[in-house]
């Protein structure tokens, strides 16, 4: 691909780029940052406007392939991530069945190569996600494995998780808890306290995910070993969490923009597209989880993208939890942190590009000469209403719809090739 792309803000804290230049693109490999003479058969100009990350990564995704084709498969999930400026995704085990041997890790792999992005399976941590025997992690690791997940549940007996966060620790795959306490849950279907009183229905209660949080955190500190936290929503988990990182434990964490967007007042609606688990909780949580985006406690935005049908949604109370994410993830990123004023690109960037690459152990995406190119191109001022009809997704269970929000991804390019154009 020979392009060029000119007049553009280029940032990539890996190496120091924050300014606005041009980048020289032939044969899918950066050939040039700097002002470029021209003579390109293919120009982007950016007008001094659009911006330029290294592309996105998100490193917790369910696109219910194998099994639930109907609510994604790897195929159109991975056309969502592309629309939203991923370049690179983790996928969650909790498929029809389970990822939790070198063969289905295998299906995964072989199918992502006709998606265009790359696509990292996250294996299950016990065989068919029931929480009771190890999953083989040296076999796993060996199929091309990074991370390991319950996600959906947590492992329930601490004594077995300890052993994971062990194990795991001495075969360099890393562990990601999905921390919610099911005893505490109850059957509950949205963040227990005054709008659960005033719907009338079950709460979940925050002690569920913050004496989880806990339980990791302890259990890594005694084994001197890495856990990651999956989807903090709770100012509990949000204080844990940093205390546990200032005395050194080796814990890292995430967070959805739905966290630090939304609360719990938006279920007024008896709308099951805002319920996920764990759930949209209240203002004063919504500025923990802020805060700490801000302040690196917590080091990646994800999109627990979980697409589910129209149909499965349609009940408020019955409904599976999850919403869809990727093609909103970066706009609202964009309008609550970066039209704010609250983070620059840079923290963006890491956020949402570096951290989450880093703390799988994937090779760093930069924009520097000599790569492929792998870049995110977008317009940060573009305003645009969420339709879920034009989701690329096969789901539209999006929280999001109706919002105007500001920024829009425009172009993809991965290994080298544009693989997305708005
Ligand atoms: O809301 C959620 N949906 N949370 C999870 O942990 C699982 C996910 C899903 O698979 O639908
Ligand atoms: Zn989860
Ligand atoms: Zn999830």
């Amino acid at each position: 691909m020979e392009l060029l792309i000119k007049n553009v803000h280029v940032c990539d804290p890996q190496v120091g780029l924050d300014e606005v230049t041009d980048i020289e693109i032939s044969g899918g490999i950066i050939k040039k940052i700097g002002r470029s003479d021209g003579g390109f058969e293919r120009v982007i100009d950016g007008e001094g406007r659009l911006c330029v990350l290294p592309g996105l990564f998100d490193m917790h995704v369910h696109f219910r392939d194998p099994g639930q084709t109907y609510k994604e498969d790897l195929i159109t999930g991975a056309n969502s991530a592309k629309a939203g400026g991923f370049t690179g995704v983790a996928c969650m085990p909790n498929t029809k069945p389970p990822i939790d041997s070198a063969e289905r890790v295998g299906y995964i792999i072989d199918k992502a190569r006709q998606t265009g992005i790359n696509i990292f399976p996250i294996a299950c941590v016990t065989k068919g996600m029931a929480g009771e025997e190890l999953c083989d992690y040296d076999e796993l690791k060996a199929a091309g494995v990074k991370m390991i997940s319950d996600d959906g549940r947590p492992v329930e007996n601490a004594e077995l998780m300890r052993q994971v966060i062990e194990k795991t620790n001495e075969n360099g795959l890393l562990v990601a808890s999905h921390c919610e306490d099911l005893k505490i849950i109850n059957g509950g279907i949205m963040n227990k306290g005054r709008i659960s009183e005033q719907l009338g229905v079950k709460g979940m209660d925050r002690a569920s995910e913050d004496y989880i949080t806990a339980r990791e955190i302890c259990l890594a500190m005694s084994c001197d070993a890495r856990v990651h936290i999956c989807h903090v929503s709770t100012r509990g988990s949000v204080n844990i969490i940093r205390a546990a990182k200032r005395d050194g434990v080796k814990v890292t964490c995430e967070t959805a923009p739905h966290y630090f967007c939304f609360t719990d007042e938006r279920l007024l609606a008896r709308d099951a597209d805002f319920r996920m688990s764990p759930p949209l909780r209240t203002e004063d949580d919504r500025q923990a989880v802020l805060e700490a985006v801000l302040d690196g406690t917590i080091d990646c935005i994800i999109t627990d993208h979980a697409p589910h049908s129209a149909e499965e949604k349609a009940d408020f109370e019955k409904a599976p939890n999850g919403v869809v994410g990727l093609e909103t993830s970066l706009a609202a990123t964009l309008t609550k942190l970066y039209h704010t004023g609250k983070a620059d690109l840079n923290r963006i960037a890491e956020l949402m590009s570096v951290n989450p690459r880093r703390i799988m152990n994937i090779d760093p995406v930069k924009i520097e000469v000599g790569r492929t190119a792998e870049l995110c191109i977008f317009d940060p001022d573009h305003e645009w209403e969420v339709v879920p009809s034009e989701l690329n997704s096969k789901s539209k269970n999006t929280v999001f719809k109706g919002e105007i929000l500001k920024g829009k991804n425009l172009y993809t390019i991965c290994g080298g090739k544009l693989v997305y154009q708005l």
